[in-house]
């Protein structure tokens, strides 16, 4: 059996995430999104718990994938769930950088684990939960950059 992780903040999950989440379930067979929980990060828009139940809502359809949540190093997280490759999105040459050096590291800390990227879809490539959330403070129109529940779900905090 094929299991892969998809690893992120999801904060929150993105149009661009839910894409990357399709593609890769269609390749493995079972895809385990692995939410960070990250006390260190501040001021998080979602809680670990909230940005579960909202991936796991925009994913029900999709029998062959599960969320989690992770603490320590994805590696870690990865052997616990038998996978044996992370999966990444890539949209820019700015995010290639640091995956590369991110996926490098994963490497030299264990080898057993492959990293294998997908492009983004050109029409999701400039969709940051970053930009997503600035936008939210003002009060800018989020349809298309992220699920319509999600959207529902942000109102509701900005
Ligand atoms: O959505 P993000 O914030 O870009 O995701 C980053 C993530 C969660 C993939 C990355 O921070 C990560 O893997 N963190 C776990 C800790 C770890 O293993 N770091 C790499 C070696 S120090």
């Amino acid at each position: 059996m094929r299991i892969a992780v998809y690893p992120g903040s999801f904060d929150p999950v993105t149009n661009g995430h839910l894409d990357i989440i399709r593609r890769a379930s269609r390749i493995y067979d079972r895809l385990i999104v692995g939410v960070l929980n990250n006390p260190s990060k501040r001021s998080p828009m979602f809680s670990v718990e909230e940005r579960i139940e909202l991936i796991r809502g925009v994913t029900d359809d999709i029998e062959n994938v599960e969320v989690d949540s992770f603490t320590g190093l994805l590696v870690d997280f990865a052997k616990a769930k038998g996978a044996q490759v992370i999966v990444k999105g890539l949209r820019t040459v700015a995010d290639f950088e640091y995956e590369f050096q991110m996926a490098l590291l994963n490497k030299a800390l264990n080898p057993e684990y492959e990293t294998v990227f997908l492009m983004t879809d050109t029409k999701y490539s400039y969709i940051s939960s970053s930009m997503v959330k600035e936008l939210a403070g003002f009060k800018g129109d989020l349809t298309g950059l992220v699920p319509e529940e999600v959207i529902a779900k942000i109102r509701m905090k900005v």
